[in-house]
């Protein structure tokens, strides 16, 4: 029972955190369970990464093939094409890219791009046929534009274009080949040709990745699958928040069951996230996330075992039936001669984690129920224990892992119901203690400290993580790693 739920509460955590990165509503005043905080280092990083994405998607793009006419005044008009046209350089500077709080999103400013195009022409102008090549500097071409990150009614992020403006420098034009009165009006029109075409386009070229942005955030999903029982919610609670340096979203960061979902009886905890300027990147998790997880686990009747003596090990000096248990309930074996006992383990209500420096502690509110296995296979029943036990763990990364281990705070044992007599619970308590210590808690660490890994998409990975527990929430700062292929954010 408690393996899965600690593997269950491991994964969403960790699925939580990461997914918040990408996904991201519902009412304006709801507390944030999740809180993503991207800063300027991991907004440097991207603008690098898609810098080189682009300057490396250029060098493989062939321009499409130009057709024009140039207008000779009473000699007509003399039709030209410009084809294999390719970019033979690009000299792409460092766009600056900012957080802007003006705008509540972000600043892009290119300045000094300098382009140069090889190409071949071809005119035709009445019997005449002319051609050869051509290469065309185009200098000092800027752009400057400001998006605005909003939330749409879905719960998710939103990006728009609201300001762009484009500027073009000097352009340079070398003709190959053909005779020098078709060059001297052919160049000159073409000079300015590429000059309005470039101008033209910057500005619906940046709108274009824009939109592309905006069409990756709507395809995101705001609910996302656990596991086969759980989902999470992570919608934006409210508009995400544009600082100087850094840009914050807050997501519900709510589990539910899938076939019964049911609102916990608690709510979010407000927790203020610090800034970490040295990590690309900071996700945190209020203890609601996994409270309610937990809540769904339980609500959903899933946090329930029943235990045997095939369960036992052989080598225990307790094994459980009647005979064996008469030595902490003296009148047992007495009423029920020989008899197999078979225990019910389950939690009396959800157990509930809370976040500490350094430490997440859980307690447990469980209950035994005990019966008796008739030979008719009747299950008797024969007492309730309630079982209250509280644990302490740590969490860390290590090797792209993320590790715990859980030591058993306190355990205590009263008898709640029992249709056979009272008993004295001492020894009993005593005997859980020891199982807890040297039973389950053993093979629980064993998996825990194995850990799970760390997800990674095929695009994200996560660099040097660390996590850590704080007062009220846990959260994992790191770095990112991205990994852009050509043509990846063609769709
Ligand atoms: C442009 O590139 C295409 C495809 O790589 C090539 O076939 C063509 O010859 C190139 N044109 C020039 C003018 O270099
Ligand atoms: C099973 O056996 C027990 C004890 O012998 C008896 O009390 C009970 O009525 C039996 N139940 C059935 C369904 O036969
Ligand atoms: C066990 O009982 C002690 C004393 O009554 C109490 O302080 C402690 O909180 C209890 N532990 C749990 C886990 O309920
Ligand atoms: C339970 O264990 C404690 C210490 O381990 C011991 O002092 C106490 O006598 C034990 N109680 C019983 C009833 O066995």
């Amino acid at each position: 029972m408690k393996t899965s739920c600690c593997a269950v509460v491991a994964k969403m955590f960790v699925t939580a955190a990461l997914s918040a990165i990408f996904f991201f509503c519902t009412r304006a005043q709801e507390v944030p369970a999740v809180q993503v905080v991207f800063t300027d280092k991991g907004l440097q990083y991207a603008k690098n990464v898609f810098t080189n994405w682009i300057q490396d998607t250029l060098e493989l793009i062939t321009l499409p093939d130009v057709k024009g006419q140039i207008p000779l005044g009473f000699l007509g008009q003399m039709d030209y094409t410009l084809s294999g046209v390719n970019i033979s350089k690009c000299d792409f500077p460092d766009p600056s890219v900012q957080f802007s709080q003006e705008v509540s999103g972000l600043k892009t400013t290119m300045a000094g791009l300098n382009v140069a195009l090889t190409g071949d022409w071809r005119v035709h102008w009445g019997i005449l046929n002319a051609g050869g090549s051509f290469d065309v500097g185009v200098f000092q071409v800027g752009v400057a534009s400001e998006q605005h990150l909003g939330r749409d009614s879905g719960g998710r992020l939103c990006v728009s274009q609201v300001i762009c403006e484009a500027t073009t420098g000097q352009v340079d034009l070398r003709l190959h080949g053909g005779s020098s009165w078709i060059l001297q009006p052919f160049g000159s029109h073409l000079e300015a040709f590429i000059r309005r075409q470039i101008q033209a386009r910057l500005c619906p070229t940046m709108e274009d990745l824009v939109e592309n942005l905006e069409q990756h955030l709507q395809a995101m999903k705001v609910r996302l699958q656990v596991n086969q029982d759980l989902i999470v919610d992570l919608p934006l609670t409210s508009r995400p928040v544009v600082q100087a340096a850094s840009l914050r979203f807050g997501l519900k960061g709510e589990v539910s069951s899938v076939k019964e979902p049911k609102e916990p009886p608690f709510d979010p905890q407000p927790f203020v996230l610090p800034e970490h300027a040295q990590f690309m990147l900071t996700a945190a998790l209020s203890d609601f996330t996994l409270n309610s997880a937990s809540f769904s686990c339980w609500a959903a009747g899933l946090l329930h075992t029943f235990i045997d003596d095939s369960m036992v090990p052989a080598s225990s000096p307790v094994h459980l039936n009647t005979r064996s248990l008469g030595a902490f309930i003296p009148q047992l074996p007495g009423l029920f001669p020989d008899l197999p006992v078979v225990l019910k383990v389950h939690a009396r209500n959800t157990p509930m984690f809370s976040f500490h420096p350094g430490a997440v502690t859980l307690i447990l509110p469980g209950a035994i129920k005990a019966f008796a296995l008739q030979a008719n296979a009747t299950r008797t029943p024969l007492f309730k224990l309630h079982l209250d036990s509280s644990y302490k763990g740590s969490v860390w990364v290590d090797n792209g892992r993320l590790k715990s281990s859980v030591t058993m705070d306190n355990l205590n044992l009263t008898l709640a119901a029992t249709t056979i007599g009272p008993f004295k619970t001492d020894a009993l308590e005593n005997l859980s203690r020891m199982t807890m210590k040297m039973l389950v808690l053993p093979p629980l660490n064993d998996r825990l400290s194995r850990g799970v890994i760390l997800p990674q998409s095929r695009q994200v990975h996560l660099v040097q993580a660390v996590v850590s527990v704080e007062e009220g929430f846990m959260d994992l700062h790191s770095d990112v790693e991205l990994r852009l292929n050509h043509g990846t954010m063609e769709h």
